[in-house]
């Protein structure tokens, strides 16, 4: 009998989504004579029942197409807001994929979609993962889909930055996202030439920027771009957010367990709002006009990249051939020109952050980028 299979997308959106449903739809049906059910919004249309027929009508002419034709959302199945409550909705996911007869269940996200569908696999439903984020911080893959696209954005920014930064002979300083990781930042800010570049891994000194930044100056460079990774902090701030995770640690009781992480929370979205902080410590510490772009939500936006295509249209069809063999409780991880099923509790509570001894750090200190510490 065909299998019947269900695919969902979750978490924050990312270009080359259509690409990966139209990769294991097609295959799913050309290949196998599989029947696709696609799941709206995330966990949230799963365990709402709201779907819709993915048929080859449905997967045509998406594979340009941003965003994702499913809509996303960051609900988990354990903790759905509903009437303004967090209930563990479990329960009616496995209820509904049995509604429906899935033969498997496809999740495509980040590092939270992973943690979730790991938890549904624990459940007993039979599930495959595809590695999608911007911010390329999934463990066990090469790389995720997404990350060229954006990474291209954040390029094409700071290569448009430098004119104006150069005309007004200014410092401009860019942030670009990544979440807790510095992949796009550091990856954007070599290809586009910045002067300087501060990565979440590589806490920063303030005053080492700004000398960086009038050593130019003193070298007749009239203005420097300084790419900033929405996650990076100054040495002060991740000294602090050490403090508080100990404290969280080795609390004794609920209420100083509540009061440090209180604490951490307050340093943490401190520290997503800083780079305007910087911006202006900057310009005190020069003396030199500086301006602040936070290039935000348009780096997930528009159409993917045809590298990003192409990987999304690889995992999706690999994933469509593991359904087949019955190769479940695994991620479609990329390794290298292949793909490779890892087990999902390899996957999971990890996340891929720049190592200090990555090849692109060496080429960015070669370059005589300056990270902020030295
Ligand atoms: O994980 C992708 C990402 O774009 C991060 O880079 C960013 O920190 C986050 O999502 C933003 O999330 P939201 O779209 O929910 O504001």
């Amino acid at each position: 009998m065909a299998r019947v299979i269900g695919i969902l997308t979750a978490g924050g959106d990312s270009p080359g989504l259509n690409a990966a449903i139209r990769g294991v739809g097609k295959a799913g049906m050309n290949a196998y004579g599989m029947h696709i059910i696609g799941f709206r919004d995330g966990f949230r249309g799963l365990m709402e029942n709201r779907t819709i027929r993915l048929d080859s009508g449905a997967l045509s002419g998406i594979l340009t197409v941003g965003g994702t034709i499913l809509g996303t959302s960051r609900d988990k199945p354990h903790k759905m807001p509903i009437g303004g409550r967090e209930m563990d909705m479990t329960e009616a996911m496995v209820d509904n994929y049995e509604k429906h007869h899935l033969d498997a269940l496809v999740c495509l996200g980040g590092g939270g979609t992973q943690k979730n569908a790991y938890q549904l696999a624990k459940q007993g439903l039979n599930i495959v993962t595809l590695p999608k984020t911007i911010d390329n911080d999934v463990a066990m893959t090469d790389v995720t889909f997404g990350f060229d696209t954006a990474l291209t954005i954040a390029t094409e920014a700071i290569d448009r930055l430098h004119s104006t930064a150069h005309s007004h002979h200014r410092i401009i300083v860019v942030e670009v996202m990544g979440h807790n990781t510095g992949w796009l930042a550091l990856g954007a800010g070599i290809a586009g030439g910045a002067d300087v570049i501060l990565v979440p891994e590589i806490p920063y000194d303030v005053e080492k920027v700004a000398d960086a930044i009038l050593r130019r100056s003193r070298a007749g460079k009239r203005f420097s771009i300084v790419a900033v990774s929405e996650g990076a902090m100054s040495r002060e701030v991740a000294k602090a957010l050490r403090t508080a995770a100990e404290a969280c640690a080795n609390a004794k009781d609920k209420a100083q367990k509540k009061k440090a992480r209180d604490k951490l929370h307050a340093i943490e979205s401190e520290r997503l709002g800083s780079t305007s902080q910087l911006t202006q410590q900057l310009e005190a510490l020069t003396g030199l006009e500086s301006r602040v772009t936070i290039l935000g939500h348009v780096q997930r936006g528009g159409i993917p990249s045809p590298a990003d295509r192409l990987l999304a249209s690889r995992l999706g069809t690999a994933c469509a051939d593991l359904v087949h063999r019955g190769v479940f409780g695994v991620m479609v991880a990329v390794r290298g020109e292949g793909t490779e099923p890892v087990p999902l509790e390899e996957v999971v509570g990890k996340r891929k952050t720049v190592p200090l001894d990555h090849p692109w750090i060496e080429t960015a200190r070669n370059l005589g980028v300056s990270l902020g510490d030295q």
